[in-house]
């Protein structure tokens, strides 16, 4: 691996992947992938850096704090680049908003709702912090979202890749178990951002961790994803209550407004009285993958007529939680300075079930010393 010194302040280091890269002529333009690493500031005490990972027409921008996809540029049908991921411009955006979308974050330990932030393992009652009235939302207080995470670049034959990892301490947030986790985005060489999720733990815990990137195709800041098409792999959803916690059934979406089997597009009924819809100010639901292995299936394909750009979610998880931005209110300013309004992004967080804890039925998310957690997710861009 050979390492160059950049002269541009802030950037310190050019990781030249040269190992079987050499003749990465099969790479998008025969050009070596690469990654940079920048200094961007610091939390706490702690150093920040913002790994640029480039590939081809295709670039992505990773913050050691909360292993936050900061931007994710790729063309539309004429080639033009755009972000289309939802952000802010600098780490403070995120540090002093305390980042409440949780834009491009890691979600830990536990992704989506806790009913009360109130579960029993193993005979022993565990109370966690109540962040979302009168639940407990993705991970507590200060979760995975708001942690610094230990970087390593990964040299692939056409891929670059960055590794972070993070231990969390038995009783962090109250939650029980020393938890060992890494994710590896690996970004691949057709425009593709590969997520592995690796996680042990010293105690028996419960753990769903997931990526909260908001998607707006045709660019964040640019307005709203009602004109979206969206296709989920999912006959079923979990249906919650007004607090949107699942009220343990599965329900079928056929004749619903949840039902996105066909590609629909967002706006078309994010506005109707269904229930569920009422309940969540628009799309906050997590479907039931239709699943036929429990390898890495399709899960959701979204695409713009407009820029003509598409994005294809797979996962090898059993659920995915579509939120359609419902509660950006036009009070934060994103990375190119626009205000993001309702529906100014969409979210679809690859998962287990909302409060599997409470819930027999659902696939467990419980994690046992000398279990190995493992995940993958894939978001595939590309043009229609
Ligand atoms: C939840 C939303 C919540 C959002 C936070 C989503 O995963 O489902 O209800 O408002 O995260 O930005």
């Amino acid at each position: 691996m050979t390492v160059r010194t950049f002269a541009r302040a802030g950037v310190v280091l050019l990781l030249g992947l040269g190992l079987g890269l050499a003749s990465s002529s099969s790479t998008q333009a025969g050009v070596k992938p690469t990654i940079t690493k920048q200094a961007w500031g610091s939390v706490g005490g702690q150093t920040v850096d913002r790994y640029t990972l480039t590939n081809g027409k295709f670039r992505v921008r990773i913050l050691t704090y909360g292993g936050i996809l900061q931007t994710v540029e790729t063309p539309d049908r004429h080639g033009r680049m755009a972000n289309v991921t939802l952000g802010f411009g600098s780490l403070g955006g995120y540090v002093t908003s305390k980042n409440p979308a949780y834009f491009g974050a890691l979600i830990g330990r536990y992704g989506n709702r806790i009913a009360k932030g109130k579960f029993t393992l193993d005979g022993q009652t565990y109370q966690l912090a109540i962040n979302n009235d009168p639940n407990s939302l993705h991970g507590g207080n200060v979760g995975f979202d708001k942690r610094v995470w230990s970087a390593t670049p990964v040299a692939g034959r056409n891929t670059v890749a960055l590794r972070l990892s993070y231990v969390s301490p038995n009783g962090e947030e109250n939650y029980p178990g020393t938890l060992r986790t890494t994710v590896t985005y690996t970004i691949t060489k057709n425009r593709g951002i590969r997520i592995d999720y690796r996680a042990t733990t010293g105690k028996a815990t419960v753990v769903n961790l997931t990526n909260h990137a908001y998607w707006n195709l045709g660019g964040e800041g640019t307005g709203t994803i009602d004109d979206h098409k969206l296709q989920l792999k999912a006959s079923r959803y979990t249906p919650v209550d007004s607090t949107l916690i699942p009220t343990g059934k599965l329900d079928r979406v056929a004749g619903t407004p949840m039902d996105f089997r066909r590609p629909t597009a967002i706006g078309a009924r994010n506005r109707s009285n269904f229930q569920q819809i009422v309940y969540g100010r628009g799309y906050d639901h997590n479907w039931v993958l239709d699943r036929r292995t429990k390898g890495l299936e399709v899960a959701a394909r979204v695409s713009d007529a407009a820029s003509g750009r598409t994005l294809t979610i797979s996962t090898t998880e059993p659920g995915i939680q579509f939120y359609g931005g419902n509660f950006l209110d036009g009070t934060l300013y994103g990375t190119s300075g626009k205000a993001y309004r309702q529906g100014d992004g969409l979210a679809l967080e690859t998962q287990h079930f909302p409060d599997s804890p409470n819930h027999a039925n659902f696939p467990s998310t419980v994690l046992r010393p000398g279990q190995v957690l493992r995940s993958t997710t894939v978001y595939q861009f590309g043009t229609l």
